[in-house]
């Protein structure tokens, strides 16, 4: 078989490769707990599953979507969702695409944006797919490592000039994959304010924009006048309605970025199942009351994993928002080393901060996402681990 150059640099999705290890602990009997990944554990609010239980049963939902990038009611959902959420008011019709996730989102933007000799700034540690999409265009990495001293945000200043003039895109992540940081309006404005002097799209994925804890309301990109001009935010139902099997993302705001993912999503997939699109737009216009709740219990595991991590010599900060904690490795382990170890010990499962990129060393990263029950079977096994 021949393959593709891009194939043949393609390195597995480190969390597939984690799937197939942990399929092998169960099939040797071990119970393992995974704490790697992001996907909410609940279930959405049943408004939303009526809705998508009524749009199933409708003869007329089953054929291909006749819109591609979503149909105007649910762009329009979306829409009365920013404004009510963030008072952001923006043109359904021309500043918002409907997509599969926004993991395929952020690909295709990056294919749509970037060709060889342009440059991706990019978070590390950050999502994998930021980078993958630039590679995969041909393009340059140039990475902004997040680090603990400087609340993990990039250092904007530090980028050289002729990296700016090669950059087409610079990629922020606030609530932080996966260091669970968060960003004010603050951070917002320098970074929108770097993008238009150098002509980059800025692109936020506000992924884990509704996950937040003790108060906390993550503030949007677009909620910053003059942002459209130069900068879009990716929004998903995956995290915020727990919904991540149901793939359903948008991209909003800069009106150009905006119609260049419609043209390469037109020609690559068929649209969202009306089902989805049903649920989805439940989801946004319906009751929001129940997010509190869920983050409520979010927060319950976050306290008990913290505390638990305490007890064997760890203190990871508390994450205002995210899914995450991003937590220090005991002295003499790598973060690989460590993740092995307590997998090996205790069947719990955590991801090696290397698996962000390689400012990721020296970290875990901890999900929340796991049913309370095992979260403290969890916690007991993990107070028998030793370094030994
Ligand atoms: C930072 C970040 N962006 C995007 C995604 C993808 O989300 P979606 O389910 O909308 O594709 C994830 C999923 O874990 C994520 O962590």
């Amino acid at each position: 078989m021949h393959l593709s150059h891009r194939v043949h640099n393609l390195k597995p999705y480190p969390f597939a490769r984690m799937a197939e290890k942990l399929a092998d602990l169960k099939a040797r009997g071990v119970d393992v707990i995974r704490m790697d990944i992001g996907s909410p554990d609940m279930p959405p609010a049943e408004h939303i599953l009526a809705a998508a239980g009524k749009a199933v049963r409708d003869p007329g939902t089953h054929g291909y979507p006749a819109f591609g990038y979503g149909t105007r009611s649910l762009l329009a959902a979306v829409s009365a969702y920013y404004h009510a959420r963030f008072n952001a008011a923006l043109d359904p019709g021309r500043e918002i695409t409907a997509l599969l996730g926004s993991k395929e989102g952020i690909f295709h933007l990056t294919q749509a944006l970037l060709q060889e000799g342009d440059i991706a700034l990019v978070p590390d540690p950050g999502y994998p797919v930021y980078r993958v999409a630039a590679e995969w265009a041909g393009a340059e990495v140039y990475p902004l490592p997040l680090r603990r001293e400087n609340n993990f945000l990039p250092d904007l200043d530090s980028i050289p000039r002729d990296v700016l003039r090669r950059a087409r895109i610079l990629w922020i992540n606030y609530p932080n994959n996966p260091t669970g940081a968060v960003a004010g309006r603050e951070f917002y404005e320098r970074a929108l304010d770097l993008a238009h002097r150098n002509d980059i799209l800025l692109c936020h994925d506000a992924a884990y924009c509704d996950v937040a804890y003790d108060g906390f309301r993550p503030p949007s990109l677009l909620e910053l006048a003059g942002a459209r001009d130069c900068a879009i935010e990716f929004t998903s139902v995956s995290k915020t309605y727990n919904m991540a099997g149901w793939r359903l993302g948008f991209i909003s705001g800069n009106a150009d970025a905006v119609s260049a993912v419609r043209k390469v999503k037109s020609n690559i997939d068929s649209g969202i199942f009306p089902g989805v699109t049903a649920a989805g737009e439940a989801a946004l216009r319906g009751d929001q009351t129940w997010l509190a709740a869920r983050n409520a219990v979010y927060a319950g595991r976050r306290n008990r994993i913290l505390a638990g991590l305490a007890e064997i010599g760890i203190l990871a900060d508390s994450p205002k928002a995210s899914l995450y904690i991003w937590a220090p490795v005991p002295q003499g382990f790598t973060s690989e080393s460590f993740a092995d170890s307590v997998l090996d010990q205790t069947g719990v499962c955590f991801a090696p901060g290397t698996f962000f990129g390689s400012e990721g060393e020296g970290y875990v990263r901890i999900s929340v996402a796991t049913p309370t029950g095992r979260v403290e079977d969890a916690i007991q096994k993990i107070k028998r681990w030793s370094a030994a």
